[in-house]
């Protein structure tokens, strides 16, 4: 068994002690410190701040460095156990500490940089690399995080999660919930969640309740709910075990490329959990010394649906919006996580951008021709690079990784070109198709 004892410190007394105490595997849980800057409050468990009601956020690894990290993986290389190869808890000196038995893990974040050179092309790059998260086991990049956040969940008893999503936290959720034997409740806007989304949570045995409005009202309901009740896991990526478990993405990227940060990671951004995520597992990599500096970060929104953006070319606090897009995974209005965002594109000299719905279309076309394929948000982040490029923001030559964050049996209700006409069941016919398409 690994165990490590944290040390704890309560900003609450008695509220959280008796839910601690029924902590299975874990040595004991780790102190979270409040992300908004200067509040200083602590607490062990939760996702909002006691003394502000900001964030939750765990503190960086402590007590282990670069060489014992390497010496760690290399010897993990060669081992078969479920958790030894997971791109998430192959890295566990590094998150919050629980028994490896206890781990719920799906074999999440084992994936490959892939080169997408039309991809590239149309974005006026030489070249650009792919971390196709749709390669996850539920489709999505939301798998990295929930693996953790499921772990601890069960761990310290709860009976159900419970989650607000445009489906693919659902999703996620409800495979680590059902492996986990617990139930999963999801909250999902009426009208705003693609119908494969929907049926693949709905697969893995999850409940799902429409709720009137869209995301932010669902989300809203959601942590009412989770703070209602004990027996409950809030799984949304307020949830501080989410952004542990999403941070991984970093360390797998850099491992593959030898420990070298690229010059740009750029990403969708829609509640903005993602790209906190990323950095701060861009920033404990570079403090332990696993890193050599920092990548920029771009975080691209869908311009109907861009209040982080918009604060962020304002240089200012952001304004809820109305949210509008095709992209229905970042169809997000009000980003829970734009403090935290803020900050690490700060600590990058990174940076916001939106891009239209027709821009998020066409990109996600140019990378369908590249063999990989993705759901429309996921597309943003090559339609972000290419709009960096024509700004002249990025060069040519940059050392670019693309998120994609979604697969691309995830959505098909976007507009595609319409059917063509049925045609005639005769060799004759198909040829004559086939010769004149090649034209
Ligand atoms: N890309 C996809 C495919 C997503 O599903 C999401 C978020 C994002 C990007 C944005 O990530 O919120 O961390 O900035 N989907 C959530 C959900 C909201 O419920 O599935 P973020």
């Amino acid at each position: 068994m690994e165990r490590t004892l944290a040390r704890l410190r309560c900003a609450e007394d008695d509220v959280s002690a008796p839910a601690n105490a029924a902590w299975r595997g874990v040595g004991a849980p780790a102190p979270l410190r409040c992300a908004e800057a200067g509040c200083g409050a602590t607490a062990i468990e939760g996702n909002t701040c006691p003394r502000c009601g900001g964030l939750l956020e765990f503190d960086a690894p402590q007590g282990i460095g670069r060489d014992a990290v390497l010496q760690i993986l290399r010897e993990r290389r060669a081992s078969s156990s479920p958790a030894d190869r997971s791109g998430v808890w192959r890295y566990r000196e590094l998150l919050p500490q629980i028994d490896v038995d206890r781990v719920v893990s799906l074999d999440e974040n084992e994936i490959p940089l892939q080169t997408a050179p039309r991809g590239a092309a149309w974005a006026g790059l030489d070249g650009a690399a792919v971390y196709h998260c749709g390669r996850n086991p539920s489709g999505s990049f939301k798998d990295a995080g929930m693996t953790v956040a499921v772990s601890f969940a069960a761990a310290r008893g709860s009976r159900a999660a419970l989650c607000a999503s445009t489906g693919n936290t659902s999703a996620a959720m409800a495979a680590y919930a059902a492996r986990a034997g617990m139930g999963a409740f999801v909250l999902a806007p009426a009208g705003g969640v693609s119908a494969a989304k929907i049926a693949q949570t709905l697969a893995y045995g999850a409940r799902v309740l429409t709720i009137e409005g869209d995301f932010d009202d669902a989300l809203t309901l959601a942590r009412d709910v989770g703070a209602a009740s004990r027996a409950v896991a809030l799984v949304n990526s307020v949830d501080p075990y989410r952004i542990e478990g999403q941070k991984c993405v970093a360390y797998a990227i850099l491992e593959q490329r030898g420990w070298r940060a690229p010059d740009w990671v750029v990403l969708p951004g829609g509640n903005l959990g993602n790209v906190s995520a990323l950095g701060k597992g861009f920033r404990e990599a570079l403090a332990l010394g696993l890193a050599d500096r920092l990548p920029r970060l771009a975080v691209v929104q869908a311009a109907g649906s861009a209040p982080f953006a918009q604060a962020w070319e304002r240089g200012d606090d952001l304004v809820p919006v109305k949210a509008q897009t095709v992209a229905s995974a970042i169809r997000i209005g009000n980003p829970v996580s734009w403090r935290k965002a803020r900050r690490e594109l700060q600590a990058c000299n990174g940076l916001a951008l939106a891009v239209s719905d027709d821009e998020i279309l066409e990109a996600r076309r140019v990378i369908g021709r590249d063999g990989l394929g993705c759901e429309p948000a996921s597309a943003a982040s090559l339609a972000g690079a290419r709009a960096l490029r024509r700004r002249g923001v990025m060069q040519p030559g940059d050392d670019v990784v693309c998120i994609l964050t979604g697969h691309v049996l995830k959505d098909s209700s976007v507009p595609e070109p319409a059917a063509p006409e049925p045609v005639a069941a005769t060799v004759d016919a198909v040829l004559g198709v086939m010769l004149k398409e090649k034209e």
